[in-house]
């Protein structure tokens, strides 16, 4: 089956394989490159990679309003349920995984830190190795360049989503670096452009992509969508 990918704008991907629905880092309502609000996603589970407000502002709304299933490092989960009255959590942790009905979904390593938005603690930050069907696609999330990436990437990726807008995360550089790690189909940028501090030339970065590595760049506008 198709997996498609769509890019909402800043950290938020939606994973579509037939009926069933990924939402990766809810960030629509406060978010100012978002083409829709948070009323207007319908996921069967939601991933949040870490604590900050631009990673999980929505996913509480929007797992109580829909009863989606919501995977996050253990701290984040756990918050999630005790604060917000989130029904379904699944807490994990770096190197676990848990399996969908579609696949499944392996937390890994990210370079970040995880404070959640009222000052709890938010465990660590992690990124995802998710496999749908055949489809693996890795969500790096927030974070630094590090060099296990080219064990991440050796299970061989059709997709790689990376951070570039620098500041908060890898820069197009490091990110550039990443790929020739990873090795993935096709690499896709996110968490840039969404506020001047984060503002990138996608353009020259999918250049740089095309000169040193292997892997298609694809810069989507949010709201739009790749087959994988
Ligand atoms: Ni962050
Ligand atoms: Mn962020």
């Amino acid at each position: 089956m198709a997996v498609e990918l769509t890019w909402y704008g800043h950290a938020t991907w939606l994973i579509t394989s037939g009926d069933y629905r990924i939402l990766v880092d809810p960030f629509l309502d406060d978010n100012p490159s978002a083409t829709i609000k948070a009323a207007d996603v319908d996921p069967s589970v939601i991933l949040v990679s870490h604590g900050h407000a631009d990673h999980i502002a929505d996913a509480a709304a929007i797992a109580n309003r829909t009863g989606a299933t919501v995977y996050a490092v253990y701290e984040v989960a756990n918050w999630l349920a005790e604060n917000h009255k989130v029904q379904n959590t699944v807490g994990m942790n770096i190197g676990g995984a848990a399996v969908l009905p579609v696949g499944k979904v392996k937390m890994v390593p990210a370079l970040h830190s995880s404070g959640l938005p009222d000052g709890s603690y938010g465990g660590v930050a992690a990124g995802f190795l998710v496999k749908v069907g055949d489809t693996k696609i890795y969500f790096a999330c927030d974070t630094a360049l590090f060099s296990d990436m080219q064990m991440i990437g050796a299970v061989g990726l059709d997709a790689a989503v990376l951070p570039i807008g620098d500041l908060f995360t890898m820069g197009p550089e490091d990110s550039v670096t990443a790929t020739e790690l990873l090795k993935p189909t096709k690499v896709l940028p996110t968490h840039y452009n969404t506020w001047p501090p984060i503002e990138q030339d996608a353009g020259a970065w999918a250049e740089l992509v095309r000169t040193k590595t292997s892997a298609e760049p694809v810069v989507l506008q949010p709201g739009e969508t790749v087959t994988l």
